[in-house]
Parts: structure tokens; C-alpha cells; sequence
């Protein structure tokens, strides 16, 4: 049980925090500023197995993208469509590092990214040990739904061929920070 002087300990510092750091309105895209619409979708990584949850996300611009981790080691990275389990061949997709290993519950980090526009965001876990993506650990944001043949079913029947998954080099884009929902909840 917590005791009183924790509750109001914590209490305090909650305000603290609160009042120390404003809730930004917009963000800062290398394409402009985007006016962030204060929605935050949440995402778990291994809820359920070897996949996200939810791993279909239609999210508008200026809406926050937020993954949660559970055991064991999984990041997420950004992927093209057409090549699964690598990561964008310009070199400016997002990767997550690896950051958020735990053995169990959730990783006190979390993920971010700020949806800057509506084309498809496709991810997968690179985590190569047990082939996770291979293993349809992928995920989509904003899938054309008109297109079947763009789907996420058909981006996770292609990750099963591809072997290996591609590890990106350096962590980037994105935000790793501290789990902001109260209790380490989703
Ligand atoms: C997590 O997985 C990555 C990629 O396979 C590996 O480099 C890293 O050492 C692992 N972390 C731990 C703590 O095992």
C-alpha cells in the first residue's frame, strides 16, 4: 500500500510536471509544421503474441502514434510496402531502437510519432531473433482500403518470404520516452 505522504508526494509532483511542461501544439516536420490534433493512438507490441495490437491504424494528420512494449525485445522500424522487413531505402524512415527490453510487462518507454500526412506508414519488428516480422509482427497506419492488393494482409504474406528481416543502423525519427499514461497502462 502507498502511504499518505506518497500519495501527496506524488500528487505534488504530477502538478509540478503539469504546470512545468505545456502540452505542445504543433510540431516541427522537416516539411513544415503539422498542428497536432491532441489524439493519441496507442499500439502493443506483443499483445497477443508475435504482433501489434491494434496493427491497423487510421489515424488523421496531427494525430500522435504511440507504441507500447511488452516482453521481450522488440522495437518497431519503418518499412516500404514492397520490401517487408527492411527498413525505407532512402534511409529516412523511423526506427525505435532497440530500447525497450523487458521481461516481463511493459517497458517503462514508449514510442511516438506525430503522423505528418494520410500515405501509408508501414512498419515491422526487426528484432531478427525469431524472425518477428517474418512472423507477421508488422503494422500500417493508414492503409488504402480501396487497394487490396496494398493491404497489410498482403504486406504480411510477402514478410513471410523475405528470410531475414533488416536491422536499420541507427536509431532515428520518432520519439523513446517515458510511458506518460499514469499506472504504465496502454
Ligand atoms: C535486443 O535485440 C537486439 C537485436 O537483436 C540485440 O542487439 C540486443 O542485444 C537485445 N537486447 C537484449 C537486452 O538482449
Amino acid at each position: 500500500m502507498f502511504s499518505f505522504k506518497a500519495i501527496s508526494a506524488a500528487a505534488l509532483l504530477l502538478i509540478a510536471s503539469v504546470s512545468a511542461a505545456p502540452t505542445p501544439t504543433t510540431y516541427d516536420s522537416p516539411d513544415g509544421t503539422v498542428e497536432l490534433t491532441g489524439v493519441t493512438h496507442s499500439v502493443v507490441a506483443g499483445l497477443g503474441g508475435l504482433r501489434f495490437d491494434p496493427d491497423n491504424v487510421v489515424a488523421e494528420v496531427g494525430d500522435i502514434v504511440e507504441w507500447h512494449f511488452l516482453k521481450v525485445n522488440h522495437s518497431i522500424a519503418e518499412s516500404s510496402f514492397a520490401e517487408p522487413c527492411k527498413p525505407v531505402a532512402d534511409g529516412t524512415g523511423f526506427f525505435a531502437g532497440f530500447n525497450f527490453f523487458i521481461q516481463d510487462g511493459q517497458a517503462p518507454n514508449v514510442f511516438q510519432i506525430v503522423v505528418e500526412d494520410k500515405t501509408p506508414i508501414w512498419y515491422y519488428c526487426p528484432q531478427t531473433n525469431g524472425n518477428h516480422c517474418q512472423m507477421g509482427m508488422a503494422g500500417v497506419i493508414n492503409q488504402n482500403f480501396d487497394n487490396q492488393d496494398f493491404s497489410l494482409r498482403r504486406y504480411k504474406e510477402v514478410a513471410a518470404t523475405t528470410g531475414t528481416s533488416i536491422v536499420p543502423p541507427v536509431q532515428q525519427g520518432g520519439a523513446v520516452i517515458p510511458n506518460p499514461n499514469p499506472n504504465g497502462g496502454f
